[in-house]
């Protein structure tokens, strides 16, 4: 289905959904990893964690705060019923309660949360399991050496804080990929 076909497209002026290559990118590790399990922090109206259910055979995990998108999610989703499991929480919440394992993990959430989410993230992920982070240059403020404005500057300094943790984590093998708004892909090693 397109993605101005999702129940929901309508009501938002800006639409936060996948990127064309982001949305390539993700589709092409999903067939390459092929999880079992799939977390994904932030559904909006179920765009990406449609592209995720229908390139793999997983059982999906999504975590989403507006209480409209889980409802718009769960009808744009419903081809895939018995495969996910909407949960319309604040994901800092769900992630401290939480104690499954995932092989996937996609991180499309709040930005500025990032680097608080990364510890719960590693726990939960298995060994061999991928890590991806959509969002991650923030405009390409997060790479520059320009002065960033006060409201962006918590985001972008938080952001910068996510990426050189999970650069550093040598359990991870790391690659950023700047294109669209970037994107990170983490391997968990062990
Ligand atoms: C970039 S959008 C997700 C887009 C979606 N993954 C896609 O590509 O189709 C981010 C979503 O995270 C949700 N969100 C923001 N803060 C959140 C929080 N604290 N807990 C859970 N979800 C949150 C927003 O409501 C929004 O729907």
């Amino acid at each position: 289905m397109r993605k101005e076909d999702f129940v929901g497209f309508e009501r938002h002026e800006y639409n936060p959904i996948l990127r064309p290559e982001t949305e390539k990118l993700l589709g092409s590790l999903i067939l390459q990893h092929k999880p079992k399990t799939i977390l994904e922090i932030g559904t909006f109206i179920g765009y990406s964690a449609s592209v995720m259910l229908e390139k793999s055979d997983a059982f999906l995990t999504t975590v989403e705060i507006d209480p409209q998108n889980a409802r718009d999610a769960r009808e744009n989703l419903k081809d895939f019923e018995g495969r996910f499991e909407i949960v319309c929480a604040d994901a800092g919440q769900f992630l401290k309660q939480n104690n499954k394992k995932f092989d996937f993990i996609f991180l499309d959430g709040p930005k500025g949360q990032y680097k608080n989410y990364f510890p719960y993230l590693k726990k939960f992920l298995n060994v061999g399991g991928v890590l991806v982070a959509d969002d991650i240059l923030f405009y390409g403020l997060v790479g520059s050496n320009e002065p960033v404005k006060h409201k962006h500057r918590s985001i972008v300094n938080n952001l910068r804080t996510f990426l050189s943790t999970l650069q550093a984590d040598e359990d991870f093998d790391t690659q950023i990929f700047d294109f669209e708004d970037g994107v990170s892909v983490s391997i968990r090693k062990k």
